[in-house]
Protein backbone atom coordinates (compact mmCIF):
# COMPACT_ATOMS: atom_id res chain seq x y z
CA UNK A 1 0.00 0.00 0.00
CA UNK A 2 1.76 3.60 -0.91
CA UNK A 3 1.31 6.60 0.58
CA UNK A 4 -0.10 7.89 -2.89
CA UNK A 5 -3.26 5.62 -1.99
CA UNK A 6 -3.46 6.71 1.60
CA UNK A 7 -3.54 10.32 0.53
CA UNK A 8 -6.26 9.83 -2.67
CA UNK A 9 -8.48 7.89 0.50
CA UNK A 10 -8.01 10.86 2.54
CA UNK A 11 -9.18 13.06 -0.27
CA UNK A 12 -12.17 10.69 -1.30
CA UNK A 13 -12.79 11.11 2.79
CA UNK A 14 -12.33 14.51 3.53
CA UNK A 15 -15.18 15.25 0.76
CA UNK A 16 -17.77 12.93 1.94
CA UNK A 17 -17.52 13.31 6.34
CA UNK A 18 -15.26 16.33 6.54
CA UNK A 19 -15.46 19.11 3.82
CA UNK A 20 -13.79 22.43 4.95
CA UNK A 21 -15.50 25.56 5.23
CA UNK A 22 -14.22 28.70 3.61
CA UNK A 23 -12.47 29.23 7.44
CA UNK A 24 -10.52 26.08 7.32
CA UNK A 25 -9.63 26.51 4.30
CA UNK A 26 -8.15 29.84 4.28
CA UNK A 27 -6.59 29.22 7.77
CA UNK A 28 -4.34 26.76 5.16
CA UNK A 29 -3.67 28.31 3.10
CA UNK A 30 -3.23 32.05 4.82
CA UNK A 31 -1.36 29.82 6.76
CA UNK A 32 1.06 28.60 3.87
CA UNK A 33 1.11 31.88 2.09
CA UNK A 34 2.69 33.11 5.27
CA UNK A 35 5.54 31.28 4.85
CA UNK A 36 4.07 28.53 8.20
CA UNK A 37 5.34 25.33 8.07
CA UNK A 38 2.80 22.93 6.27
CA UNK A 39 2.48 20.42 9.58
CA UNK A 40 -0.65 21.15 10.67
CA UNK A 41 -2.89 17.79 11.22
CA UNK A 42 -4.68 16.49 8.46
CA UNK A 43 -8.36 17.29 8.25
CA UNK A 44 -9.57 13.97 8.87
CA UNK A 45 -7.43 14.37 11.89
CA UNK A 46 -8.92 17.70 12.74
CA UNK A 47 -12.38 16.20 12.82
CA UNK A 48 -11.26 13.55 15.17
CA UNK A 49 -9.71 16.20 17.72
CA UNK A 50 -12.97 17.86 17.47
CA UNK A 51 -15.18 14.84 17.84
CA UNK A 52 -12.99 13.68 20.83
CA UNK A 53 -13.38 16.82 22.21
CA UNK A 54 -17.08 16.91 22.23
CA UNK A 55 -17.69 13.54 23.09
CA UNK A 56 -15.31 14.33 26.27
CA UNK A 57 -17.93 17.61 26.83
CA UNK A 58 -15.10 19.69 27.05
CA UNK A 59 -15.63 23.30 28.17
CA UNK A 60 -11.76 24.09 29.24
CA UNK A 61 -9.00 22.73 26.43
CA UNK A 62 -5.49 23.23 26.69
CA UNK A 63 -3.32 23.53 23.65
CA UNK A 64 0.54 23.70 23.12
CA UNK A 65 1.45 24.25 19.85
CA UNK A 66 -0.63 26.44 17.99
CA UNK A 67 1.07 26.90 14.25
CA UNK A 68 -1.64 28.60 12.01
CA UNK A 69 -4.25 27.34 14.33
CA UNK A 70 -5.61 24.90 12.33
CA UNK A 71 -6.22 22.35 15.15
CA UNK A 72 -6.74 25.16 17.26
CA UNK A 73 -10.41 25.81 15.17
CA UNK A 74 -11.31 22.19 14.85
CA UNK A 75 -10.55 21.94 18.96
CA UNK A 76 -12.26 25.65 19.30
CA UNK A 77 -15.43 24.46 17.12
CA UNK A 78 -15.95 21.57 19.67
CA UNK A 79 -16.67 23.63 22.93
CA UNK A 80 -20.23 25.29 24.41
CA UNK A 81 -20.92 28.79 23.92
CA UNK A 82 -18.76 29.62 27.44
CA UNK A 83 -16.09 27.23 26.94
CA UNK A 84 -12.71 28.42 26.67
CA UNK A 85 -9.37 27.54 25.01
CA UNK A 86 -5.65 27.89 25.59
CA UNK A 87 -3.16 27.15 22.93
CA UNK A 88 0.51 27.85 23.66
CA UNK A 89 2.71 29.33 21.09
CA UNK A 90 6.83 30.27 20.90
CA UNK A 91 6.76 31.91 17.57
CA UNK A 92 4.78 35.28 17.44
CA UNK A 93 4.63 35.02 13.80
CA UNK A 94 2.73 31.74 13.93
CA UNK A 95 0.61 33.37 17.13
CA UNK A 96 -0.30 36.52 14.78
CA UNK A 97 -0.83 34.42 12.03
CA UNK A 98 -3.00 32.24 13.86
CA UNK A 99 -5.14 35.37 15.39
CA UNK A 100 -5.89 36.68 12.19
CA UNK A 101 -7.26 32.85 11.09
CA UNK A 102 -9.08 32.17 14.31
CA UNK A 103 -11.09 35.46 13.95
CA UNK A 104 -11.85 34.19 10.43
CA UNK A 105 -13.21 31.39 12.26
CA UNK A 106 -15.12 33.31 14.47
CA UNK A 107 -14.00 31.78 17.62
CA UNK A 108 -11.51 34.30 18.88
CA UNK A 109 -13.99 34.72 21.73
CA UNK A 110 -13.22 31.83 23.08
CA UNK A 111 -9.52 31.04 22.49
CA UNK A 112 -6.31 32.71 23.83
CA UNK A 113 -3.57 32.48 22.15
CA UNK A 114 -0.13 32.58 24.18
CA UNK A 115 3.17 33.44 23.20
CA UNK A 116 6.60 31.99 24.67
CA UNK A 117 8.29 28.63 25.19
CA UNK A 118 5.03 26.43 26.73
CA UNK A 119 7.37 25.49 30.00
CA UNK A 120 7.20 29.00 30.69
CA UNK A 121 3.62 29.56 29.90
CA UNK A 122 2.57 26.50 31.63
CA UNK A 123 4.67 27.69 34.58
CA UNK A 124 2.71 30.93 34.27
CA UNK A 125 -0.40 29.04 33.76
CA UNK A 126 0.32 27.09 37.17
CA UNK A 127 0.47 30.43 38.85
CA UNK A 128 -2.29 31.71 37.70
CA UNK A 129 -4.41 28.83 39.12
CA UNK A 130 -5.86 28.27 35.90
CA UNK A 131 -7.30 24.26 35.04
CA UNK A 132 -8.00 21.79 35.12
CA UNK A 133 -8.70 21.19 31.81
CA UNK A 134 -11.11 18.37 30.16
CA UNK A 135 -9.32 18.05 26.91
CA UNK A 136 -5.22 18.61 26.29
CA UNK A 137 -3.58 18.56 23.27
CA UNK A 138 0.26 18.29 23.05
CA UNK A 139 1.92 19.35 19.75
CA UNK A 140 4.87 21.26 19.63
CA UNK A 141 8.36 20.41 20.31
CA UNK A 142 8.46 16.65 20.55
CA UNK A 143 11.96 16.54 22.83
CA UNK A 144 9.87 18.25 25.45
CA UNK A 145 6.66 15.79 24.88
CA UNK A 146 8.01 13.77 28.49
CA UNK A 147 7.86 17.49 30.33
CA UNK A 148 4.55 18.53 28.44
CA UNK A 149 2.79 15.30 29.80
CA UNK A 150 3.83 15.72 33.67
CA UNK A 151 2.34 19.35 33.06
CA UNK A 152 -0.62 17.60 31.01
CA UNK A 153 -1.31 15.66 34.06
CA UNK A 154 -0.59 18.51 36.60
CA UNK A 155 -3.67 20.43 34.65
CA UNK A 156 -5.80 17.28 34.44
CA UNK A 157 -9.04 16.32 36.65
CA UNK A 158 -9.99 12.62 36.29
CA UNK A 159 -11.80 12.10 33.10
CA UNK A 160 -9.86 14.50 31.13
CA UNK A 161 -8.34 13.15 27.62
CA UNK A 162 -4.76 14.29 26.81
CA UNK A 163 -3.87 13.51 22.84
CA UNK A 164 0.32 13.70 21.66
CA UNK A 165 0.16 14.11 18.39
CA UNK A 166 3.23 12.43 16.06
CA UNK A 167 4.23 9.66 18.07
CA UNK A 168 4.62 7.11 15.27
CA UNK A 169 7.12 9.01 12.84
CA UNK A 170 7.02 6.75 10.35
CA UNK A 171 7.89 3.70 12.82
CA UNK A 172 11.26 6.03 13.55
CA UNK A 173 10.29 5.23 17.34
CA UNK A 174 11.28 1.56 17.19
CA UNK A 175 14.93 2.34 17.61
CA UNK A 176 15.93 2.34 21.12
CA UNK A 177 19.53 3.93 19.59
CA UNK A 178 17.94 6.65 17.97
CA UNK A 179 19.74 10.26 18.61
CA UNK A 180 17.12 12.70 16.72
CA UNK A 181 16.00 14.63 19.92
CA UNK A 182 12.49 13.98 19.18
CA UNK A 183 12.52 10.63 18.75
CA UNK A 184 14.37 10.55 22.12
CA UNK A 185 11.27 12.71 23.95
CA UNK A 186 8.57 10.40 21.90
CA UNK A 187 10.41 7.29 23.59
CA UNK A 188 10.25 8.64 26.77
CA UNK A 189 7.18 9.89 26.62
CA UNK A 190 6.15 6.35 25.95
CA UNK A 191 8.14 5.16 29.12
CA UNK A 192 6.71 7.67 31.38
CA UNK A 193 3.41 6.78 29.88
CA UNK A 194 3.86 2.45 30.50
CA UNK A 195 4.56 3.71 33.95
CA UNK A 196 2.06 6.19 34.89
CA UNK A 197 -0.77 4.79 36.86
CA UNK A 198 -3.05 7.50 36.44
CA UNK A 199 -3.79 7.18 32.88
CA UNK A 200 -5.13 4.70 30.61
CA UNK A 201 -3.10 5.12 27.24
CA UNK A 202 -3.92 4.01 23.74
CA UNK A 203 -2.06 4.61 20.25
CA UNK A 204 -4.03 5.18 17.14
CA UNK A 205 -1.70 4.83 14.39
CA UNK A 206 -2.62 6.65 11.52
CA UNK A 207 -2.08 7.21 7.75
CA UNK A 208 -3.04 9.28 5.35
CA UNK A 209 -2.39 12.84 3.76
CA UNK A 210 0.30 13.16 6.34
CA UNK A 211 1.93 9.91 5.26
CA UNK A 212 2.32 7.72 8.38
CA UNK A 213 2.03 8.42 12.17
CA UNK A 214 -0.07 8.57 15.16
CA UNK A 215 -2.27 9.95 17.97
CA UNK A 216 -0.99 8.67 21.66
CA UNK A 217 -4.41 8.96 23.57
CA UNK A 218 -4.66 9.04 27.42
CA UNK A 219 -7.26 9.64 29.93
CA UNK A 220 -6.27 10.30 33.46
CA UNK A 221 -8.08 8.14 35.79
N1 LIG B 1 -1.23 22.06 16.39
C1 LIG B 1 -0.92 22.66 15.10
C2 LIG B 1 0.47 22.28 14.63
C3 LIG B 1 1.55 22.68 15.59
S1 LIG B 1 3.16 22.57 14.84
C4 LIG B 1 -1.92 22.13 14.08
O1 LIG B 1 -2.09 20.91 13.98
O2 LIG B 1 -2.55 22.94 13.37
C5 LIG B 1 4.16 22.84 16.23
C6 LIG B 1 4.14 24.28 16.75
O3 LIG B 1 4.81 24.26 18.01
C7 LIG B 1 4.92 25.28 15.87
O4 LIG B 1 4.13 26.38 15.58
C8 LIG B 1 6.10 25.67 16.72
O5 LIG B 1 6.51 27.04 16.56
C9 LIG B 1 5.57 25.45 18.12
N2 LIG B 1 6.62 25.25 19.12
C10 LIG B 1 7.84 24.67 18.96
N3 LIG B 1 8.53 24.70 20.10
C11 LIG B 1 7.74 25.29 21.01
C12 LIG B 1 7.90 25.63 22.39
N4 LIG B 1 9.02 25.35 23.06
N5 LIG B 1 6.88 26.25 23.02
C13 LIG B 1 5.72 26.53 22.36
N6 LIG B 1 5.53 26.24 21.07
C14 LIG B 1 6.51 25.63 20.40
C1 LIG C 1 6.38 18.07 12.60
C2 LIG C 1 5.66 18.55 13.68
C3 LIG C 1 4.32 18.26 13.79
O1 LIG C 1 3.57 18.68 14.83
C4 LIG C 1 3.69 17.50 12.83
O2 LIG C 1 2.37 17.22 12.98
C5 LIG C 1 4.40 17.02 11.75
C6 LIG C 1 5.74 17.32 11.63
C7 LIG C 1 7.82 18.37 12.48
O3 LIG C 1 8.35 19.08 13.35
O4 LIG C 1 8.42 17.90 11.53
MG1 LIG D 1 1.70 17.60 14.95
Amino acid sequence: MSEETWAAVDAYLVELVAPEDPALRSAREESDAAGLPSIQVSTLQGKLLMLLARIRGARQILEIGTLGGYSTIWLARALPVDGKLISLEVDPRHAEVARENLARAGVSASVEVRVGRAIDSLRQLAEEGAGPFDFIFIDADKPSNPEYLEWAIRFSRPGTLIVVDNVVRTGAILDPSSQDPAIVGTRRLFDLLSAEPRLETTVIQTVGAKGYDGFALAVVV
